[in-house]
């Protein structure tokens, strides 16, 4: 029995026993139902006032503190009140310079309630740039742990470093690499690109499901279609210890997805999506919406994501929104000519715009795209001719239009846009394949006579650079076709194929792992922009090690990929 458990019942009782010691027989029953129902009152107002916490030794703030969308003069810093009645609760904030929380530059409170899920978030401003901060929360008298946050920087840092994440399923293994990403003190932020959450209930081998018990097996175990639903999916990631870690010591710039919404989402549905047993799309996207805004330390209320974040002289993180601003349903076919239709669009006209005048008009060195999806072409077609994973390949080459393979008009807009103005220095930051890449990114579309320019050997016509990042713990090629199989492709997909191909499918892509989980390290200076790829050793416990796999960087305006011999950072 805990304390709360024992207090209670002596609490109701305390009345009784006075009452029976000094009262005649027949006032009892009255004096002492009447002290039992002023006792519960007091007990109810207790807790919803704010006051709210006082004795109770179980964690209020079960679900952590997290920080993010850091300005130069301002962060976000999160909470949610996890124990709560249904009356709203007072909650207190503090920013200190110091980790004990006494030297403190800022402090404030605010009232919470279901409205908002009893999340907590404040938009903390007048701090000062490249700075470290400490925060915390209370309500009654219960304080959350201390979170470590960081602002960014003004002027010309002279390095910044982010750890590049997406894909954490929490139904298909453990945040592993969030724990490492946690243990580093030198980076600025964590860019996280999406599928924070999934709407389904996969599970495979790597399932906790199947690792855990069944407290910890996903919570609905059917699909998040409303609100309470998807807040649920964020509440129960939340209680990942690693999660918790990393939200605590970093502040996180965080995109959304499909799975945040559901799998393959695009402005208007998704196949995934039926009307007559899912409702109206657009009551599913705004509820979908409104918990992303609610449990991610995201600046605003999450009904335009699309935004760029500077940091100094030296970066200007330019985020999209490919899925819910403005992207055409999908083409699902890549036999259909409807896929080359001039007026496709994943980002929307007005977010299409918004981002060409951001990369004319920034005086950032590095333009640094942080996006959803694989950028550069992925030939696979080639496969079928193999006999390898023959069977798959006309459903793999149809999922690749899921990316910006199946917009071929709007990235050649924006490579034409790049090209023109000669623009340089765009590093395209990906996600959502769940692998680790790297790409010089060049126009290669030839159904469209786009003359090739692009040499492999020197990098010349390279207009930018991609990294992509693998997934924190989601189903990779291995997971999903087999580990044979999925190594024969990967060693066979950007290499001079035997005849009678004889040529490289890929000759753009320069790293490519299809089976690891972790994350890369984007470091950048004003001389070179560089991603180093960690892959942890498993997923399928809580802690374990990593491995550095390999460095990729481009110089400043060369616009094209080097391997970084030392590998080490
Ligand atoms: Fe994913």
């Amino acid at each position: 029995m805990n304390r709360k458990q024992g207090r209670l019942p002596l609490l109701v009782k305390l009345p009784s026993i006075i009452v029976n010691k000094i009262m005649p027989q027949q006032y009892r029953y009255i004096i002492t139902k009447s002290l039992f129902i002023l006792t519960l009152i007091c007990f109810t107002s207790t807790l919803s006032n704010s006051n709210y916490g006082q004795g109770i030794d179980e964690p209020l703030f079960t679900h952590g503190v997290a920080s993010g969308d850091p300005l130069p003069n301002a962060v976000i810093i999160w909470t949610r009140v996890s124990r709560h009645t249904l009356s709203p609760v007072t909650v207190k904030w503090t920013i200190a310079k110091d980790k004990k929380m006494t030297q403190v530059v800022k402090s404030g409170e605010l009232i919470t309630d279901r409205s908002t899920d009893y999340t907590v978030k404040v938009d903390a401003a007048g701090l000062l740039p490249a700075t470290d901060y400490y925060y915390q929360f209370k309500a009654g008298h219960t304080l959350s742990v201390v979170g470590k946050t960081k602002t960014a920087p003004l002027g010309n840092p002279v390095k910044l470093q982010f750890a590049v994440v997406s894909c954490s399923n929490y139904a298909e293994g453990y945040f592993t690499a969030l724990d490492k990403i946690a243990a580093r003190n030198t980076l600025d932020a964590v860019i996280h690109l999406g599928d924070y959450i999934y709407e389904g209930t996969q599970r495979n081998f790597n399932s906790r499901a199947v690792l855990d018990s069944e407290e910890t097996t996903i919570v609905p175990s059917n699909k998040a279609e409303w609100l309470a639903y998807y807040r649920k999916r964020y509440a129960v990631s939340h209680l990942d210890s690693n999660l918790q870690h990393a939200h605590q010591q970093l502040p996180f710039i965080n995109i959304w997805d499909d799975h945040e919404t559901v799998d393959n989402a695009h402005k208007d549905g998704s196949y995934m999506h039926d009307p007559q047993s899912h409702g109206l799309w657009e009551d599913r996207k705004a509820a979908a919406k409104q918990a992303y805004a609610e449990w991610l330390p995201i600046r605003g209320d999450a009904s335009r994501i699309y935004r760029s974040l500077k940091f100094g002289n030296l970066m200007e993180l330019i985020l999209l929104d490919t899925r819910l601003e403005g992207r055409d349903p999908q083409i699902t076919n890549a036999a259909d000519n409807r896929l080359y239709d001039e007026n496709r669009t994943i980002l929307g006209n007005t977010q299409r715009q918004w981002l060409l005048q951001k990369l004319s008009s920034s005086t950032a060195t590095w333009k640094v795209i942080g996006n959803q999806v694989i950028f550069s072409d992925f030939h696979v077609e080639w496969a079928a001719g193999t006999g390898l994973f023959a069977d798959k390949i006309q459903q793999l080459e149809n999922n690749l239009l899921d990316y910006w393979q199946g917009y071929p008009a709007e990235r050649h807009k924006l490579l034409s846009h790049i090209e023109k103005n000669k623009i340089n220095n765009v590093v395209i930051l990906s996600a959502s394949m769940h692998c680790a890449l790297a790409f010089d990114v060049f126009e290669s579309d030839e159904k469209k006579n786009t003359p090739v320019t692009y040499v492999p050997a020197t990098g010349k016509g390279s207009l930018a650079v991609e990294f992509a990042t693998p997934s924190i713990s989601s189903a990779n090629f291995d997971e999903k076709i087999g580990f044979y199989t999925a190594s024969a492709f990967e060693a066979s997909i950007n290499t001079t194929l035997p005849l009678p191909f004889n040529m490289n499918p890929n000759p753009h892509m320069k790293f490519v792992d299809l089976d690891q989980h972790g994350y890369f390290i984007l470091e950048l200076t004003q001389q070179r922009a560089k991603a180093s790829w960690y892959f942890v050793e498993s997923v399928l416990v809580p802690i374990a090690g990593e491995e550095l796999a390999e460095s990729w960087y481009t110089d400043k305006d060369q616009n094209h990929l080097q391997q970084d011999a030392e590998k080490r950072e």
